[in-house]
C-alpha cells in the first residue's frame, strides 16, 4: 500500500533542495510534499519546473524567520515530516554581511524547531525532523586526518558558525524536549542547478565566456566533492531509516585541491567547447585570499555506509561531465541569473580581490 505523510521540505528551490524535492516527488506519489522557499536571490522556480505540476506537490512562498507565518503552516498541514535545506549558504557572503545568516539559519531553524514540537505534542510516532548540515561545522583539517560524527565542533565563518549554532538547538531540543531529530552533515556538494557563485559553476560559466577564473591564495585549499543526486539518495535514506538522535556525516571520498580541480575542469571545458588543449587554464587568476579560509574539509562516511548501506555512486569524472554537459546545455538558466543581481554582486566582490 502506498504510504501517505504529508511533508515539509524547506529551501526546495535552491540547489540541494530542488534535487531533493524531484527525488521525493517522483519517487512517492503517496506522500503530499509542500516546498516552502523564501526565493532570495538563491532560490528559483526553475530548477523545479519539471515536477511543478505534480499532484503531490505544492510551492508555498515565506520565510522561516517568520515565527507567526510558521506557525500557521504546521497547524494548517500538519507535517509528519520536515526535511530543513533553507539557509543562507555562502561563505564570502556570510563575511561581508553575517547578520543574514544568523536570521535564517538560526532564528529561521528555531522557528521550525517550536512549530514541529508544537504540532507533535504527545504525538512523535513516525515523525522526524531532519536537518541538513554541513562539514564546515568541524572547521579545518590540517593534511592529515577525517571529519568523523564525534569531531569537535569549531566553526570559523559566520556561515560554519550559524549551521554549529542550529545543529546544538537540533541536538538540544532532541534531549530537551524529545524531538524526533536526525542531522547530517554533507561535504561540498556539485552538479546541474548549483548558483555560480559557488567554485564550480562560477569556473565553468567563467570559462566558457573567456573570463579570468578568480583562485584564492595559492589554490591550496582542499574540498571533499560529491555529486548532488548522490546526497539527495543519502537523505532519502537517512530520512526514511535513519535512528532518531543520529548524526550521519556524508561525503565524497573526493578530495581536491582548489588548483588541480579547476585544471581537471579547464581540460574537460577544452574538449566540450573544442578550444586548444590549455586554452581555458589560462584563464586562472590567483586572486587575494578569502579571510579566515578553512584549509581542509575531509568527510569519513563509514557510519552511513555501514549502518545504512550509503555510499557514492558516482565517479568524480562522471560526475563533471554530467555537471558540465548541463550547464551548456542550459546557457538560459544561467542567463536569467546573470540578468538579475549576480552582475552586482560580481562586482563586488572580485572588484576586492
Ligand atoms: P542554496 O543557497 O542553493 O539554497 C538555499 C535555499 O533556501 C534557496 O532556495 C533560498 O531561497 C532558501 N532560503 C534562504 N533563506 C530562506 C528563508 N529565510 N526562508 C525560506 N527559504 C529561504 O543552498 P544549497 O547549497 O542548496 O544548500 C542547502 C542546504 O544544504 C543548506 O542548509 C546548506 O547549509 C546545506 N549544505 C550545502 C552544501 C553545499 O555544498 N552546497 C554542503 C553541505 C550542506
Ligand atoms: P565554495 O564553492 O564557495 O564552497 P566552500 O567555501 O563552502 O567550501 O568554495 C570552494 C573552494 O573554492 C573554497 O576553498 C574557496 C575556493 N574558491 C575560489 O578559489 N575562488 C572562488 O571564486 C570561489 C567562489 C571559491
Amino acid at each position: 500500500m502506498m504510504e501517505k505523510k504529508t511533508l515539509l521540505i524547506t529551501g526546495g528551490a535552491g540547489f540541494i533542495g530542488s534535487h531533493v524535492i524531484r527525488l521525493f516527488v517522483n519517487k512517492y506519489p503517496g506522500y503530499k510534499i509542500i516546498n516552502l522557499d523564501k526565493l532570495t536571490y538563491a532560490g528559483n522556480l526553475e530548477n523545479v519546473k519539471d515536477i511543478q505540476d505534480a499532484p503531490n506537490y505544492e510551492f508555498v512562498k515565506g520565510d522561516i524567520v517568520d515565527d507567526i507565518f510558521v506557525l500557521e503552516l504546521f497547524n494548517k498541514y500538519k507535517f509528519d515530516g520536515v526535511i530543513h535545506l533553507a539557509a543562507e549558504s555562502h561563505v564570502d557572503r556570510s563575511i561581508s554581511n553575517p547578520t543574514e545568516f544568523i536570521k535564517t539559519n538560526i532564528v529561521g531553524t528555531v522557528n521550525l524547531l517550536n512549530a514541529a514540537r508544537d504540532i507533535w505534542k504527545g504525538n512523535i510516532e513516525g515523525k522526524m525532523f531532519y536537518h541538513i548540515s554541513t562539514d564546515e561545522v568541524y572547521g579545518s583539517l590540517a593534511e592529515e586526518g577525517l571529519f568523523v560524527e564525534e569531531t569537535s565542533y569549531d566553526p570559523r565563518s559566520p556561515y560554519s558558525a550559524s549551521k554549529a549554532s542550529s545543529d546544538h538547538l537540533v541536538r538540544a531540543y532532541f534531549h530537551t524536549f524529545k524531538l524526533p531529530v536526525v542531522i547530517t552533515n554533507c561535504s561540498n556538494n556539485y552538479g546541474p542547478n548549483q548558483f555560480p557563485e559557488k567554485l564550480i559553476p562560477l569556473a565553468i560559466n567563467n570559462i566558457k565566456e573567456k573570463k579570468p577564473i578568480p583562485i584564492y591564495g595559492k589554490g591550496e585549499n582542499i574540498r571533499d566533492w560529491l555529486f548532488v543526486e548522490d546526497h539527495a539518495n543519502a537523505i532519502d535514506l537517512v530520512f526514511h531509516k535513519g535512528t532518531v538522535g543520529e548524526t550521519y556525516n556524508i561525503g565524497g571520498n573526493n578530495e581536491w585541491t582548489n588548483i588541480d580541480l579547476i585544471h581537471s575542469l579547464c581540460k574537460i571545458m577544452d574538449k566540450k567547447l573544442e578550444r586548444e588543449e590549455g586554452e581555458s587554464a589560462k584563464l586562472i587568476t590567483f586572486v587575494k585570499d578569502r579571510a579566515g579560509h578553512d584549509l581542509r574539509y575531509a568527510i569519513d562516511s563509514s557510519k552511513i555506509q555501514k549502518d545504512l548501506g550509503w555510499e557514492p555512486s558516482l565517479q568524480f569524472e562522471e560526475g563533471m561531465d554530467k555537471t558540465v554537459d548541463w550547464y551548456l546545455a542550459n546557457s538560459e538558466w544561467m542567463n536569467h541569473i546573470l540578468s538579475g543581481d549576480y552582475e552586482k554582486y560580481y562586482t563586488e566582490q572580485y572588484q576586492k580581490r
